[in-house]
């Protein structure tokens, strides 16, 4: 069974402020895409991985690869306009005869061998998909024009994460059937599925799984890497 992974990374990052994309900013001593590309190259559940870069950074995406020994990377590509158009390049790369594709955001870091695995193991069980997810601390309320219509049950809810797993046809038949985009462009890979009937697992996710989106994300994913650095 082969299991490939798509390296989403071809967002701006326009909230960190700086002349890069988001992939190419400094995490310690490297970009950060250094960081869940070598994890997901250590990673002993993925066999092959598919890079997708900011357009006009795909050399640099490569030469970072072989900068830090990735060796699974098989095809680096640039991203789209949105995130899924991102996540279709990549799946584009993916041999037919693949049986698994995981798809992580390389805007979370700090991805770990345990989360990989549970992802993974739920298709195992017959899911077409699994995510991590973590439950809600706050109370929920829905809105419509600044005006509470509902408070939402919170046992009900989780926010979700990558990395993200799937029957490698059951992902590529709902980008396909995912046509036209609506308004409201998809914010993860699992709602494009879901949408094509697909059943969806949430795992317990991990919260050093931040997503990076302004400064104080990657103070604090910095500060993480410090301490797994200096623990290992
Ligand atoms: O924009 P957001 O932070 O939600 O992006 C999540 C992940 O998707 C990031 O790793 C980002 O690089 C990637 N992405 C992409 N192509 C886009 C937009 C986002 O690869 N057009």
């Amino acid at each position: 069974m082969s299991v490939w992974a798509v390296l989403v990374a071809a967002g701006r990052g326009e909230r960190l402020g700086e002349d890069r994309p988001k992939a190419f900013v400094r995490l310690g001593d490297l970009p950060l895409l250094a960081e869940p590309l070598r994890r997901l190259d250590e990673s002993g559940w993925i066999d092959q991985i598919v890079l997708v870069a900011p357009p006009e950074w795909e050399e640099p995406a490569i030469l970072l690869a072989e900068e830090i020994g990735a060796s699974k990377v098989s095809a680096c590509v640039p991203g789209g306009e949105t995130r899924t158009e991102s996540v279709r390049a990549g799946v584009a790369e993916v041999p037919e005869d693949a049986a698994v594709i995981v798809v992580h955001d390389a805007a979370r870091p700090l991805v770990s061998e345990e989360v990989i695995l549970r992802v993974i193991a739920a298709l195992g069980e017959g899911f077409d998909g699994a995510v991590p997810g973590l439950p809600l601390t706050d109370t929920v309320k829905r809105l419509r024009e600044g005006v509470v219509v509902e408070t939402v049950p919170r046992d009900e809810l989780v926010t979700v994460q990558t990395p993200q797993a799937f029957v490698a046809p059951v992902l590529r038949a709902a980008l396909t059937a995912l046509r036209v985009e609506s308004t409201q462009s998809p914010t993860d890979c699992a709602s494009i599925v879901e949408a094509n009937g697909g059943r969806i697992k949430v795992v317990d996710g991990d919260e050093k799984l931040l997503k990076v989106t302004n400064r104080a994300d990657l103070e604090r994913v910095a500060s993480w890497l410090v301490s797994d650095t200096s623990s290992s």
